[in-house]
C-alpha cells in the first residue's frame, strides 16, 4: 500500500481538539492510500500508539489511574526511547500534526531528527522561529518584509518598571495595541488594549503564558491568507480572506463559536494578490521553512497596503481549514495534497542525508 506513516496528533497545547479534528480528517482521506499509524498525545503527554481520533475525542482527558501498567498497555512514558526503538523500525515517515508549543516549536521535530527519521513540514530551526514572535520579526525584517512596528519585553522588564514600559509602548505604538505571549497560537493569551488597565490586563495575561511578550501597533484592516508548498522552490496557493466574528481573530471565534467566515479567493486586486503570493514565499524562505507553511497578512484599510503577520508552520489541516481548502481552490484536492507533503518529507530527509 505504499508509504507507513505514523500520524502523530493531539498533544499538551491549547489546541488539542484541533489537531485530534485535524488528524481524524487526514486518516478518513487517505485510509487506502496510505498506511496510517496513528499516535494520539494525551493532554497529559501520555503516547498512545494505535489510537484513534475519534477514540481520543470521546475519552476527551485521558488520565491514567496507578493500576494500570504502562508496559503492557502500549502507553509510553517515554516518547524519546519510544521514538528510537520503535517508530524507526515501524514508519516510512511521521506526520507531526501538533499545533503550538511542544509540537510546532522544534522540539518534536528535534526528536525525530535525533530518531533519524523522515517528518512532514518544517526542520528544529524553522518550526523554533515560526512559534516565537520576536525571532519571526526579527528574521522578517532582515528580509525586508513589510511587518507592522513592535516591541517586545521580558517578564522582568514589566515587573520592575511597568510604568517606564507603559510609557514606551503609548508613545510608540499607542491605543489600541496589541499584547501577545511570544510563544503561542490560536490567539491564547492574546488582548487588544485599549487603554492603560486594560494594558495591564493584558500584560499580566500573556505573562501567564510565556516570560516574554510581544506587543504590536493595531493593523487596521482586512485578514488574508496565503498557503505555501514546497521544500527549496516553494509555491504559493491562491490567497483567502478571513471575516472574524469577532473584534478580532480569537481563540473562542476560532474554535468555538465558528463563526468566522473563510472567503476563497479572497478580495484582492491582481497586483494585490501577487504582491501576497510574492511575500508569503519570501517569508517562507526568511525562515528556512520547509513542507508546508501558512503565512497571514493584513491588507490595510488606509492604502490597501500589505502586511505580514505571521507565519504558521503547522497549520490547521482539517478538511475545511483554511491552508487545505486554500490548495484545493489552486488545483491540489486534501488526499493528493497530503501525499504531496509526504513526497517532500523524503526529499528532504534525502537532501540532509547528502551534507551529513
Ligand atoms: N497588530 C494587530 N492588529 C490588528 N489585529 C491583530 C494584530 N495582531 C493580531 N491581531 C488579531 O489577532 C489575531 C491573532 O493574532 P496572531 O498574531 O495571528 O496570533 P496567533 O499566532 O495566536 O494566531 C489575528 O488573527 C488578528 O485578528
Ligand atoms: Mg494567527
Amino acid at each position: 500500500m505504499g508509504l507507513k506513516m505514523a500520524l502523530l496528533y493531539g498533544g499538551q497545547s491549547g489546541e488539542h481538539e484541533v489537531s485530534v479534528m485535524s488528524a481524524a480528517s487526514v486518516v478518513q482521506a487517505i485510509r487506502g492510500q496510505m498506511e496510517i499509524l496513528p499516535i494520539g498525545i494525551t493532554k497529559e503527554g501520555q503516547w498512545i500508539p494505535g489510537l484513534s481520533p475519534e477514540t481520543l475525542a470521546q475519552r476527551g482527558c485521558w488520565t491514567v489511574t496507578s493500576g494500570e501498567a504502562p508496559e503492557d498497555d502500549g502507553l509510553v512514558q517515554n516518547p524519546a526511547g519510544f521514538l528510537l526503538d520503535f517508530l524507526r523500525r515501524r514508519v516510512d515517515l511521521v506526520f507531526p500534526l501538533l499545533h503550538g508549543p511542544m509540537g510546532e516549536d522544534g522540539t518534536i521535530q528535534g526528536l525525530l531528527e535525533l530518531a533519524g527519521i523522515p517528518y512532514i513540514g518544517a526542520g528544529v530551526a524553522a518550526s523554533a522561529v515560526g512559534m516565537d514572535k520576536e525571532m519571526m520579526k526579527a528574521l522578517f525584517k532582515q528580509h525586508a518584509l513589510p511587518i507592522g512596528d513592535y516591541l517586545v519585553y521580558r517578564r522582568y522588564e514589566w515587573e520592575s518598571a511597568p510604568e517606564k514600559v507603559r510609557k514606551e509602548i503609548e508613545e510608540r505604538l499607542g491605543y489600541p495595541c496589541f499584547v501577545k505571549p511570544a510563544n503561542l497560537g490560536s490567539s491564547v493569551g492574546i488582548s487588544k488594549a485599549h487603554n492603560r488597565a486594560e494594558l495591564d490586563a493584558a500584560f499580566n495575561l500573556a505573562l501567564t503564558y510565556d516570560r516574554k511578550v510581544v506587543v504590536e501597533a493595531f493593523l487596521d484592516g482586512r485578514e488574508v491568507e496565503c498557503g505555501v508548498l514546497g521544500n527549496d522552490q516553494p509555491e504559493p496557493s491562491v490567497p483567502g480572506e478571513i471575516v472574524p466574528g469577532a473584534e478580532f481573530y480569537s481563540y473562542e471565534d476560532k474554535y468555538i463559536k465558528n463563526d468566522s467566515q473563510l472567503i476563497i479567493p479572497a478580495r484582492l486586486t491582481d497586483a494585490q494578490r501577487a504582491k501576497v503570493q510574492e511575500l508569503a514565499v519570501r517569508a517562507f524562505k526568511a525562515i528556512d521553512c520547509a513542507g508546508m507553511g501558512r503565512v497571514d497578512f493584513f491588507v490595510l484599510n488606509r492604502d490597501g497596503q500589505i502586511v505580514v503577520n505571521e507565519i504558521n508552520t503547522i497549520p490547521g489541516f482539517t478538511k475545511i481549514s483554511m491552508y487545505p481548502k486554500l490548495w484545493a481552490a489552486t488545483g491540489l484536492p486534501y488526499p493528493e495534497l497530503i501525499q504531496r507533503l509526504a513526497g517532500l518529507a523524503l526529499e528532504r530527509f534525502r537532501d540532509r542525508r547528502r551534507a551529513g
